[in-house]
């Protein structure tokens, strides 16, 4: 059956286009805390997220490191690796919160770009480096 025939190769040349544009493209970078992450942090949080900042003694929440980032607030953790949408660090710079606690403190909002780089680390699973 000729008809049939043509079907076949054209699904299989539909899989094989599919699987090519799949692998032909550059994998998204994997964002890291060492190079992504600690630049940011360094320029808009640790001013009061530091020893004896405003932000570490209201919170207890220290962002000098990867490790004390990763420990959070003395009520526990604000990055869940994974899931942007459960890390309070990620709700609290985006205005996913409540807007009196939207961080940086008193200051204007993170560029868009800085916020959504933020929660790709997240959503990658808050690597390290
Ligand atoms: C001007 C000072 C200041 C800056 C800058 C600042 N914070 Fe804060 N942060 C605070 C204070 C103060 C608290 C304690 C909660 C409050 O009183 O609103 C806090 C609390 C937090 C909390 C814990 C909220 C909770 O669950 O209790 C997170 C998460 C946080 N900050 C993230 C950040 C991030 C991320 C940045 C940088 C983008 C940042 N902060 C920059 C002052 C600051």
């Amino acid at each position: 059956m000729p008809t049939k025939h043509f079907m076949a190769l054209a699904t299989a040349g539909f899989a094989a286009a599919v699987l090519l544009s799949g692998c032909g493209k550059d994998a998204p970078k994997v964002l890291t805390y060492q190079a992504d992450i600690k630049p940011i942090l360094d320029q808009h949080c640790v001013e009061c997220h530091k020893e004896g900042g405003s932000g570490t003694e209201k919170s207890g929440l220290l962002m000098d490191t990867y490790a004390a980032t990763m420990r959070g607030t003395r009520f526990g953790p604000v990055v869940i690796p994974g899931q942007s949408i459960n890390s309070t660090l990620y709700r609290l710079v985006s205005n996913k919160a409540d807007p009196s606690l939207r961080m940086p403190h008193d200051k204007a909002p993170l560029p868009d770009e800085t916020i959504s780089k933020i929660k790709d680390w997240i959503d990658q699973g808050a690597k390290e480096q």
